[in-house]
This record gives structure tokens, C-alpha cells and sequence, in this order.
């Protein structure tokens, strides 16, 4: 059996790799580990593991209806690695999910928190349920193995047709639902890919996939256990798929034509290209092998069929799910090397399991599958020939554990440099209102920000009492700065006191001992107090006690104060719409809103602030 060692020898360095970048990608962020950014926030993660796990799933659907509703016994040997393969598929998306969150721990949410109108509420349940249903399909195949569970394992068989139809509900609602998913974002897609008939296109696809997975993952491990391919099935598979393929085609050609979008065929855009190579390995290709008999019965011309349109399918997800995307950005997404490797990892990871499951369990069903029998102890006999498979050894297991760590040392050698010094969060200084009475708050200058009636917040509050309500700290020898010098990020904390400003000799020049004790630590607490230097950084009645320097970011600042205050007058005054974003941030609805704002934002830039003489102390 040196083939699945040796194959096996080869998973485990993947997934070794994959677990030195994942320990970077959960200790540094997606930032160091993805190219993706905010412009391409979705890309091989979502586009490989996520869509094309589910679409290589598909397998599964397919085959139980096949059997169990359409009653087409034969096909029965192939269940349950169809089934398996569909189990792992939507494993390893939700593994994929993990990784490309951006808080994976707060992946139960959607379970507690519902949002029903959105899409990707339904993609996420419809995962969840679909896991759930198949792993209640697969379970009796180990429970074989386990007299004390046969009370289970008989009850699931009985359950098993609610389970098969729930299954093809849910995975027809969720194939198609990843669709859906981009419909709402039609200026993501180019529009050779965006169609409103996209859930019917994912779901013709994912039959064809599903077709072609099973084949693929039949032959193959076929060709790794040398065992004799069922190549009478498999050849009336290749020939339903190329209908469905045929099927696609057409859909895909035919809405192309009725929403005339064929003249982007016209274009020397690079997506046109990509169109034409997804389309032909996707489809064209392997429906015209499909119609070659030869092709069907031969094990070799079935594989190329498969690979070739599993690769084809795939690639028409990470086009949607990705790729295409840059149709609207600046920037070209191409993964990073450490994007590739967990993915890698992730099908390595499913490609372990499916073989341990297939060594261990009766998958192949080899033996009279006849529910009511007795569990029985299954030896560990290979499942053609009936050679001894005996366990892995312990020189086998020494090569893999050994493999994984080699890989895992060359991921971590390779990942040292840009992870492990991460940047972190680029800085973006904050800069001053600008404007007249009202001013003109937009600190990062990207256009978008509030304009505040600062007079009029003067007149509302108390006239000359009201400035500390907002104005809480000062720096020395001012009073009322300005926000944003203290606050002078506008999204990250900043340093208030200038720790550094302090002891430069072109700053205030003092000696350390000025402030810190010798001899003690040297923290805020023992440092001398501000006020025995300064006595006005902090105005009396200040509604902010300050017990340390860092302060918090410009837009928190912003917010913290101003939709604090406005909450408590909105429900105090009962005028609820004060607490609402829309109340200070007018231009981010649409258009025309944005139009009003470039004007208001014209009017208020370049004015100056004249505080009437009352309020200036
Ligand atoms: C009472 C006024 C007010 C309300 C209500 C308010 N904001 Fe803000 N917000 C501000 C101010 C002022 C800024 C700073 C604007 C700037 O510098 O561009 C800001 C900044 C922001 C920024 C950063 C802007 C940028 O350019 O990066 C975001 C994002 C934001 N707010 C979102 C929201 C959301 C979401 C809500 C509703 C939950 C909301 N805000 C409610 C006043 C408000
Ligand atoms: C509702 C909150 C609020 C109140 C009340 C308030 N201010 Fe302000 N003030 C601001 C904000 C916000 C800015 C803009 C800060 C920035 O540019 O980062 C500002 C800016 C200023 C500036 C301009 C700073 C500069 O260097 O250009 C002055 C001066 C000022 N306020 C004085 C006052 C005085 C005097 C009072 C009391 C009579 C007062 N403010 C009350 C929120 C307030
Ligand atoms: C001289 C520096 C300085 C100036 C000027 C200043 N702040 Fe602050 N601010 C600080 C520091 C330091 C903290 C952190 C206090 C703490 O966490 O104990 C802080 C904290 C805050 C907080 C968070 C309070 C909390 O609940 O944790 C808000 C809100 C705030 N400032 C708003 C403002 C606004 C609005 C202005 C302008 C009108 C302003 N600040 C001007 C230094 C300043
Ligand atoms: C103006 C007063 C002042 C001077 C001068 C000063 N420090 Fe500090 N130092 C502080 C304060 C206040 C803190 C606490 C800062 C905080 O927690 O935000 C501090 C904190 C520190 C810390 C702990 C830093 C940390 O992150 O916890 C060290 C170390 C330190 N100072 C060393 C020095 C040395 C060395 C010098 C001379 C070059 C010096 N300080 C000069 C006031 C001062
Ligand atoms: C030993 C006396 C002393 C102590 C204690 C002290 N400062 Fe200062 N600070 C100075 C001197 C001197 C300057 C520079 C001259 C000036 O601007 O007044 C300065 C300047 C500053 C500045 C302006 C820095 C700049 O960039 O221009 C800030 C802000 C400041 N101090 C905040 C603080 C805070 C907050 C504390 C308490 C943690 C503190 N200081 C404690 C003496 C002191
Ligand atoms: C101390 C409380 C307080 C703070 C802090 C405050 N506001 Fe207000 N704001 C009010 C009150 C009170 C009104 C008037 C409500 C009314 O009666 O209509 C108001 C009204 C407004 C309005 C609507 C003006 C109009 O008539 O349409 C805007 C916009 C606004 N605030 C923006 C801001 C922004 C931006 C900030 C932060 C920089 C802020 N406010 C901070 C109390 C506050």
C-alpha cells in the first residue's frame, strides 16, 4: 500500500504548512496572512472553500435522491462516499468560514441573533441544518462498527427518508441561495457573470459538479486502493451529466443573449478571456467528450471529463465569489501563498478524514448492507483483494507526524518577516474641523463627514457652561482645543501626553527624575501628578474624569460624545430620530444626498469660527 502512504505522507505536509499559517492567521490578523483588502474583501476563502465546497457537495444531494426517492437502486454502492464527500465538502466550508472571518468566534451569533432579511443568514443556516442532516445520513455507516449504538443507528435508517428530503430541501434552498447571495451586489460582478437568474445557474452547476466529484472521487481512490472502479455506474453518470451540462450551457448562453450582454463578448476586457476558458473546460469540453462513448468507458477519459469540469465549476465560483470583482477596484486580488495554503490544508484535512472513514468503515459497502443485520467487527482487510491492511504502523505514522512537522517548520520559515512584524492598523491623522458657526467635522478628509451646529450647541446647552460638556481636556496654557489634537487618530488610540515631547530636549527638555521617583517603578501612579505643572489641562466641571492618557480615537471621541448626549435628549425629549445616524450623517444614504453635502461641505470649508465675544473668556 505505498500509494496511500505515500499519498497520505503528502496530506499530512500540506496540512503542516496550513497549521503554520493558520497560527499566523489567527495570531496576526487577515491583514498579514490574505491580500484581500477592503476593495476585494471576498476571495479565495470564500470563492474556493466556501463556494466550491458547497458546489462539490452537490454529490450528495444528487445521489441520495437518486436512490432513495427515484429508487435507482443501482447507483447504491456510491451512496455513501457520495454522501461522506458531501459531508466533508461542508466541513471544510465551515472551516473555510473560520479562517476568513474576521471574528471567527463569534460564528454562533447568527444562531441566537437573527437577521432573516438577510442572504447570507439563510447561507449560514441552511450550512448549519445541511451538517447537521448529513451527518445524521452518514452516521449509521461507523455506527456499523459499534454494537452499543445499533439502538441509534436503527432509528436514523428509519428516519432516513424525512432526512434525504430534508437534505435535498435544504441544500437545493442553500446551492442556489449562494446565488442569491450575489444578486444583491450587482455592481461587485461583472456583468458577464451577474445575472438575476444566478441561483438557477449555481444550481444547475452544482448538479453537474456533484456529478463529476462523485466520479472523480470514485476513480481516484480507486486508482489509490487499486481497487476496480465501478465503472458501470459511472459511465450512466457521465452520461446524465452531459445533459445537465448541456442544460447550463444553454441557461447560461441564453440569459446572456435575453438581457443582451453578449456585446461584452465584444470587448477586449481580461474577464472576457476567463469567460471563454471557465466556459470551455466547464461545460464544452467535457460535454464533448461525454458524447464519445469510448470516453465514458474508459476510466482515464472519465477522469479527464471530471477534472476538467470540476476545475471548470470551480473556477466559475471563485470568479463570482472573487475574482471578477476587481471589474470595479483599482487593485488586481491574486491570493497570497498563505491564502493558498489553507485551502490547501483545508481539502487536505477533508482528504485524511475521508480516507481514515474509508479504511476504517464500511463506506464502500463491501459487505451485504442489510440495516437489520447485527453489527459486526469489521477486520482491517483491504477492501478488493482482501489483504491484510492491518493498522498504519508506527513507521508510517513516524513518517507523517514527521512530514507534518517539517512542513510546519518550512511554513513558519517562510512566514517570518512581514506577519510576525505586523503593522497593525495603518495610522490616519485626524484633522480640525473647519467652517463657520457650523462647522465641518470629517477628520480622515475622505469626504464624508458631519456638519455640526456648534453655535447652536452652544445656545442648547447652557451658553458658556456648555463647553465643557464636550471641550474636557485642554492642552497647556489653551482652552477649548480642539479634538482632534489630543484625539489624533481617527481610528486608532493615541498618546494624550506626549510622553516623549517631555524629555526631548526639543520638546519640554526635563530630566527624567522630574517626574519619576528613583528607585520606584515608573507607571502613571507614581509619575508626578499633571496638575503640580499644569493647572489647566483639565477645566473645572469637565464631564470626563481622565485617569489615563491614551486617548481614545477620533471618531470614538466623536461618537462617545455626541450620540451620548443625543440619546439622552432623544428619549428625554422624546425626539428619537436625535440618536439616529442619519441625523449627523446625511451624505452616506445615496446620491443625492451626497450632492447636498458636497454643496453644505462648500459652504462651511474655508469660513472661520467667530465665537461671539460672550463665550471667548
Ligand atoms: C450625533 C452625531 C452622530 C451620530 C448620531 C452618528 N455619528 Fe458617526 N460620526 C459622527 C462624527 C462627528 C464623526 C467624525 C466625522 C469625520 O471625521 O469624518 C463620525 C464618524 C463616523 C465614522 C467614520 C467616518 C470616516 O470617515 O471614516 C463612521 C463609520 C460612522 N461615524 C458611523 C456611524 C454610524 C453607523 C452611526 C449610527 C449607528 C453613526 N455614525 C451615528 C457623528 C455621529
Ligand atoms: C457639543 C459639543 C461642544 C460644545 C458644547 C462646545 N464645543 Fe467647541 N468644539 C466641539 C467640536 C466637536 C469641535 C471641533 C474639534 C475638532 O476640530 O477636532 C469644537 C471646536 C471648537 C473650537 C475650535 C478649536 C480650534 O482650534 O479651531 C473652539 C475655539 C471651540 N470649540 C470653543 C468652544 C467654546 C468656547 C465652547 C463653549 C462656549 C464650546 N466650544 C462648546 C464641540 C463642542
Ligand atoms: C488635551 C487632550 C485632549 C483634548 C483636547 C480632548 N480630549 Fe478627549 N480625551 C483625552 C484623554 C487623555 C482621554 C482618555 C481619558 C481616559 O480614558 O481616562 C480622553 C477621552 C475622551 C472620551 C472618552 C471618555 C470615556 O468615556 O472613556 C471622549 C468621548 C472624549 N475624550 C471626547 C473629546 C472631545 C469631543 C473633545 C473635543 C471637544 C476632546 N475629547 C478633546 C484627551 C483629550
Ligand atoms: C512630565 C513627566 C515625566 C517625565 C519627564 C518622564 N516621565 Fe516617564 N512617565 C510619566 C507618566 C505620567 C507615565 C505614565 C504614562 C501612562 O501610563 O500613560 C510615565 C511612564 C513611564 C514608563 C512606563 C511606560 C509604560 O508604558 O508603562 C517608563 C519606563 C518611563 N516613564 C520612563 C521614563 C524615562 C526613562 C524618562 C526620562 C527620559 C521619563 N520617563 C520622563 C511621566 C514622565
Ligand atoms: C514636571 C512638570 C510637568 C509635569 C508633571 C507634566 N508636564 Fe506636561 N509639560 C511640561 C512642560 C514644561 C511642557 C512644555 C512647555 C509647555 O508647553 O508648557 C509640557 C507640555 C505638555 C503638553 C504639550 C506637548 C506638545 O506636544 O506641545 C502636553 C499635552 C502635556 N504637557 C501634558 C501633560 C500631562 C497629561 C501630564 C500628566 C501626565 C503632564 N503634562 C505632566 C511639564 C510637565
Ligand atoms: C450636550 C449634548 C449634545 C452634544 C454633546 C451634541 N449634541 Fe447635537 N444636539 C443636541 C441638542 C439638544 C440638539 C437639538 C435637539 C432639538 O431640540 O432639535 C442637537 C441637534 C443636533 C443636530 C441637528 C440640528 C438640527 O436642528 O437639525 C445635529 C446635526 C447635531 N446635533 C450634531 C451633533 C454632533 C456632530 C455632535 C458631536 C460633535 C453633537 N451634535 C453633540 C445636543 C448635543
Amino acid at each position: 500500500m505505498n500509494r496511500v502512504r505515500n499519498f497520505k505522507l503528502i496530506l499530512w505536509m500540506i496540512l503542516g504548512l496550513g497549521a503554520a499559517v493558520a497560527t499566523a492567521r489567527f495570531m496576526f490578523g487577515l491583514g498579514v496572512t490574505t491580500n484581500l483588502s477592503d476593495r476585494t474583501p471576498w476571495g479565495l476563502w470564500i470563492g474556493f472553500d466556501v463556494m466550491s465546497g458547497v458546489a462539490l457537495a452537490a454529490g450528495g444531494f444528487v445521489l441520495t435522491a437518486t436512490v432513495y426517492i427515484f429508487k435507482l437502486d443501482k447507483f447504491h454502492s456510491i451512496v455513501r462516499p457520495a454522501v461522506l464527500t458531501a459531508f466533508l465538502g461542508y466541513a471544510a466550508v465551515a472551516v473555510g468560514l473560520l479562517f476568513d472571518l474576521g471574528l471567527p468566534w463569534n460564528i454562533w451569533h447568527m444562531i441566537i441573533f437573527w437577521n432573516p432579511h438577510s442572504a447570507l443568514f439563510e447561507v449560514g443556516w441552511c450550512v448549519m441544518l445541511y451538517l447537521t442532516v448529513l451527518l445524521l445520513e452518514f452516521f449509521p455507516v461507523p455506527a456499523e462498527e459499534f454494537g452499543f449504538l445499533s439502538k441509534i443507528r436503527n432509528f436514523l435508517i428509519r428516519l432516513r427518508l424525512p432526512l434525504v428530503i430534508a437534505g435535498i430541501a435544504l441544500s437545493t434552498l442553500h446551492q442556489s441561495s449562494l446565488g442569491s447571495l450575489f444578486l444583491i451586489m450587482p455592481y461587485n460582478l461583472h456583468p458577464l457573470w451577474y445575472s438575476p437568474i444566478l441561483p438557477v445557474v449555481f444550481f444547475i452547476s452544482a448538479i453537474g459538479l456533484g456529478l463529476m466529484m462523485v466520479t472523480f472521487e470514485s476513480l481516484f481512490t480507486a486508482w489509490l486502493y487499486r481497487r476496480k472502479p465501478e465503472m458501470e455506474l459511472l459511465e450512466r453518470l457521465g452520461a446524465a451529466a452531459r445533459w445537465v451540462f448541456l442544460l447550463y450551457l444553454a441557461v447560461r448562453l441564453g440569459d446572456l443573449a435575453v438581457r443582451g450582454q453578449l456585446v461584452h463578448l465584444g470587448g477586449g476586457e481580461w474577464q472576457v478571456g476567463m469567460f471563454w476558458v471557465e466556459l470551455a473546460i466547464a461545460v464544452v469540453i467535457p460535454t464533448v467528450l461525454l458524447f464519445i462513448r469510448a470516453v465514458r468507458r474508459s476510466p482515464a477519459g472519465l477522469m479527464t471529463v471530471a477534472i476538467t469540469s470540476v476545475t471548470g465549476i470551480v473556477l466559475n465560483r471563485i470568479n463570482v465569489g472573487g475574482l471578477v470583482h476587481i471589474n470595479r477596484g483599482d487593485t488586481l486580488y491574486l491570493p497570497a501563498w498563505t491564502e493558498i495554503a489553507i485551502t490547501s490544508a483545508v481539502i487536505a484535512g477533508a482528504a485524511v478524514v475521508f480516507l481514515f472513514m474509508v479504511e476504517k468503515f464500511n463506506v464502500w459497502e463491501r459487505r451485504p448492507a442489510d440495516p437489520d443485520a447485527e453489527p459486526t467487527r469489521k477486520p482491517k482487510f483491504h477492501p478488493v483483494d482482501g489483504s491484510w491492511l492491518g493498522e498504519p504502523g508506527i513507521a508510517a505514522r513516524t513518517k507523517y507526524s514527521l512530514g507534518f512537522i517539517i512542513a510546519a517548520a518550512i511554513g513558519f520559515a517562510l512566514l517570518s518577516g512581514g506577519p510576525v512584524e505586523s503593522r497593525g492598523v495603518d495610522p490616519t491623522p485626524a484633522r480640525m474641523a473647519r467652517g463657520g458657526d457650523t462647522l465641518w467635522i470629517d477628520g480622515n478628509l475622505d469626504g464624508y463627514g458631519t456638519s455640526f451646529p456648534h453655535l447652536e450647541h452652544i445656545r442648547r446647552n447652557g451658553g458658556g457652561r456648555s463647553c465643557v460638556k464636550c471641550h474636557h481636556m485642554n492642552l497647556p496654557h489653551d482652552r477649548n482645543s480642539a479634538c482632534y489634537q489630543c484625539h489624533s487618530d481617527m481610528y486608532l488610540r493615541t498618546d494624550a501626553f506626549r510622553h516623549d515631547r517631555h524629555s526631548s530636549p526639543t520638546g519640554a527638555n526635563l530630566a527624567c527624575t522630574e517626574c519619576h521617583v528613583k528607585g520606584q517603578v515608573r507607571n502613571v501612579e507614581s509619575a508626578k501628578r499633571c496638575d503640580e505643572c499644569h493647572n489647566d489641562l483639565v477645566p473645572p466641571g469637565s464631564s470626563i474624569k481622565v485617569k489615563q492618557y491614551r486617548a481614545v480615537s477620533y471618531t470614538e471621541a466623536m461618537h462617545r460624545t455626541c450620540i451620548g448626549c443625543h440619546t439622552i435628549v432623544a428619549t428625554s425629549k422624546d425626539k428619537p430620530d436625535l440618536s439616529r445616524c442619519t441625523t449627523c450623517h446625511k451624505g452616506q444614504r445615496n446620491v443625492t444626498d451626497a450632492t447636498v453635502l458636497a454643496s453644505q461641505k462648500r459652504r462651511l470649508i474655508g469660513k472661520r469660527m467667530v465665537l461671539p465675544p460672550i463665550y471667548r473668556k
